[in-house]
């Protein structure tokens, strides 16, 4: 597929390469042959290890010479060092004139006001001048080794032609755009497109159910919803535009629905719906960029809190795109002409930044993975490895665990030896996966990053790497913060602590990637990240920062867990469970799950006088659960008790029942503060009972 420009994006796009780069900043370039070496247990330092080839846009700081200082810099002097990295990292089609503007008190961020520029001309245009058949997509399907391969050029034609498609349906800068598609080229397309015409994206996973997708489209207010017609995941059918039509009765905003095919099927198609490729075919394959401010919104994207609806976090356009591809370069050891590989689906902030926006904005190869670990075979990440010669690999600790259990041959069998970085992300990895991982998949040679980060923190924010070079690596822990990034630790009343020691972990000072705001509320941002303790960003984690100042991240301290990587509030489980008639009571809470890292357990109180029989009701709540947001949120188990634990002023003790479900049922601590003691007795018999009758757990 050629690109071809009309006369006015050839002009645009000249004007938009010509501003890129502020003229006259000497970059000293790295030296050939110069190479981090990535080994763990070692601190040993090379003489020939030069900072400034490290990080070409140091030369910027003469002054630097180790990476210590160019970390400290970072932190010291964000102004300089974002300054500088942002000038030279983007193309802008205006310069920006104040790096940063931020006041955590009033949940203020804004980053390189002034200045202008356009997301996807960073992630398409300026690589498609360079090296226009370039990889940029690599579309590992459901089905292995039938892959599919798409050039900078091309990629930059479809997005154009699905942004004018927009356009044409009247879709506007400014406006919201659902993306409800599995990962595909296309929906890659679709992202890109939406930030070529300003229009703000908010991708929901494709294993959200309707009445999810319905809560997301109606607070986000969209204008439109891409889909597609069906979605294949292990072999399965998933009926995307089934759900899609369920959802749209009741999204009174949305004026078209895109259809894009995944498969030969075909679906109904009613007033709303538009057949994507056919309006793309007719598109022109050129559209000029709107030029957008720094502190315009680029997406949004749901998550959850500990309490209430899921909140559509907010990102921007420059100061995440910088975020997003400076941690992709400097975690993951990225060079140009790398195979990167994210298994994320794009419905994550994962998949987000290091799917799409980071790799694409350094111009990188990246590989969309439509699959799951087990299809058709335990084989299948190494199987892809091996014949997509994959440098990085970047995965979810559940995945690990489930893959461990399988013999290590099917590990084995497969050529991993242009693997050079593993990661892991989205939940604590224990010791027993991070070894796997590491001497297995890694043959004890690659580098093992676990990092750690958030929806809100748009990028990772402590990881191992980057690093002095050759400096340790600590099993499953995530160490060090990145550049520009501040943590602290502080005891629950808010005082700040030095050393070795747990608390709540905070971020003291504002970095380019972190949200703007909660989108339509944005004192629930004041509230949810800068209230708790006043001048800091309160991650919502709590950690372990160790003597030689590493971090370790311990868990959530609220009432959100964390099911297989996914972050879900019991909150909404809860919410979701007293939807039955017959259950006016239910508490639940996360415990630890051998594949699945957490999952939930349900206490539910019923009705005395329900008609139906306990393990109808079980059955009943969990495909509510599974339809009001997601099968993988259905709990595990769910407990009839006669009544739930309460302090006299009626809040539910949950801690209590967390220690009733983990067997610490010997230490229940202080129970005075409960109404009536001997609920711990009734719920403790309710329990012993369900554990014997199912036997397995
Ligand atoms: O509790 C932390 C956990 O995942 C939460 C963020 O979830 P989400 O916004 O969905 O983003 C996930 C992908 C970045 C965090 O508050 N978490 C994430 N990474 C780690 C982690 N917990 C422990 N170790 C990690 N490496």
């Amino acid at each position: 597929m050629a690109a071809t420009l009309s006369e006015g994006g050839c002009r645009r796009l000249l004007q938009l390469l010509l501003l890129s780069r502020r003229p006259g900043l000497p970059l000293r370039r790295a030296a050939a042959g110069l190479k981090l070496q990535h080994s763990r247990g070692t601190h040993s330092r090379s003489s020939t290890w030069d900072v400034h080839a490290f990080m070409p846009e140091s030369a910027a700081f003469p002054q630097v010479r180790t990476y210590q200082e160019l970390l400290e810099i970072s932190v010291r002097d964000p102004d300089t060092f974002w300054g500088v990295l942002a000038r030279e990292r983007l193309r802008w089609v205006k310069p920006y004139q104040t790096v940063q503007d931020c006041d955590f008190s009033r949940g203020r961020v804004n980053w390189f006001l002034g200045g202008q520029l356009n997301v996807a001309v960073n992630c398409l245009d300026q690589h498609v001048h360079q090296s226009p058949d370039r990889v940029a997509l690599i579309w590992e399907r459901d089905e292995p080794g039938t892959e599919v391969k798409i050039t900078y050029r091309e990629l930059l034609e479809t997005t154009c032609r699905l942004a004018n498609t927009l356009k044409k349906y009247g879709v506007q800068k400014g406006d919201r755009v659902a993306i409800y598609m599995s990962v595909a080229p296309l929906a890659v397309a679709a992202m890109l497109a939406c930030a070529r015409i300003g229009a703000v994206h908010t991708v929901v996973f494709a294993g959200f159910s309707a009445i999810s997708l319905v809560g997301r489209v109606n607070d986000a207010k969209c204008k439109a919803i891409i889909t597609q017609n069906q979605g294949v995941r292990a072999g399965h059918i998933i009926e995307l535009k089934r759900i899609v039509d369920e959802a749209v009765k009741s999204c009174p905003t949305v004026k078209h629905v895109f259809v894009a095919h995944r498969t030969d099927n075909k679906v109904h198609m009613g007033n709303l719906d538009i057949p994507l490729e056919k309006e793309m075919d007719k598109a022109d394959p050129a559209c000029d960029p709107e030029i957008m401010n720094s502190e315009d919104m680029l997406f949004m994207l749901y998550t959850s809190g500990s309490t209430g609806q899921p909140k559509g976090i907010v990102h921007t356009q420059a100061g995440y795109l910088l975020y997003a591809s400076l941690t992709h370069k400097y975690v993951f050891d990225y060079k140009q002409g790398d195979i990167f590989c994210c298994v994320a689906d794009i419905g994550w902030i994962t998949g987000h930044s290091y799917v799409v926006y980071g790799p694409l904005c350094n111009g990188a190869t990246t590989v969309l993975f439509e699959s799951t670990p087990l299809y058709p075979n335990p084989g299948r990440y190494w199987e892809m490895v091996q014949r997509l010669k994959i440098n990085q690999f970047y995965g979810a600790p559940t995945a690990i665990r489930l893959l461990l259990k399988y013999e290590d041959s099917w590990v084995k069998k497969y050529d991993r030896s242009t693997l050079r970085t593993l990661g892991s992300v989205g939940e604590p990895i224990n010791h027993e996966a991070w070894e796997w991982f590491y001497k297995v998949v890694g043959e004890n040679r690659c580098t093992l990053v676990d990092t750690w980060w958030q929806t809100e923190t748009g990028g990772i924010c402590i990881s191992p790497r980057p690093s002095e070079e050759g400096a340790e690596i600590i099993p499953a822990m995530a160490m060090r913060p990145f550049f520009g990034i501040k943590p602290v630790i502080l005891t629950e009343e808010g005082r700040l602590i030095q050393g070795e020691v747990s608390g709540a972990l905070c971020i003291a000072q504002p970095w380019p990637g972190m949200a703007r705001t909660i989108y339509g509320d944005h004192q629930r941002f004041i509230d949810t990240y800068f209230k708790t303790f006043p001048g800091y960003y309160f991650t919502g984690d709590g950690a372990h920062r160790s003597q030689e100042g590493y971090y370790q991240i311990t868990g959530r301290m609220d009432d959100v867990i964390n099911i297989s990587g996914h972050r879900l509030g019991t909150a909404e489980i809860e919410d979701a469970l007293a939807e039955h008639p017959d259950v006016p009571e239910t508490a639940v809470i996360g415990f630890p799950h051998e594949i699945k890292g957490e999952a939930a357990f349900a206490f539910i109180v019923l009705k005395e006088d329900t008609a139906h029989t306990e393990p109808v009701i079980q059955e009943q709540l969990k495909s509510i659960v599974a339809s009001k947001i997601a099968k993988y949120a259905v709990p595990d188990h769910v407990l009839v008790v006669k009544r739930l634990p309460k302090t006299r002023s009626g809040k539910i003790m949950r801690r209590l029942l967390r220690k009733v479900i983990t067997d610490e049922s010997g230490d229940l601590g202080d129970t005075t503060t409960l109404d009536d003691p001997t609920v711990v007795t009734e719920i403790l018999e309710a329990f012993q009972k369900y554990k014997q009758d199912k036997s397995a757990m």
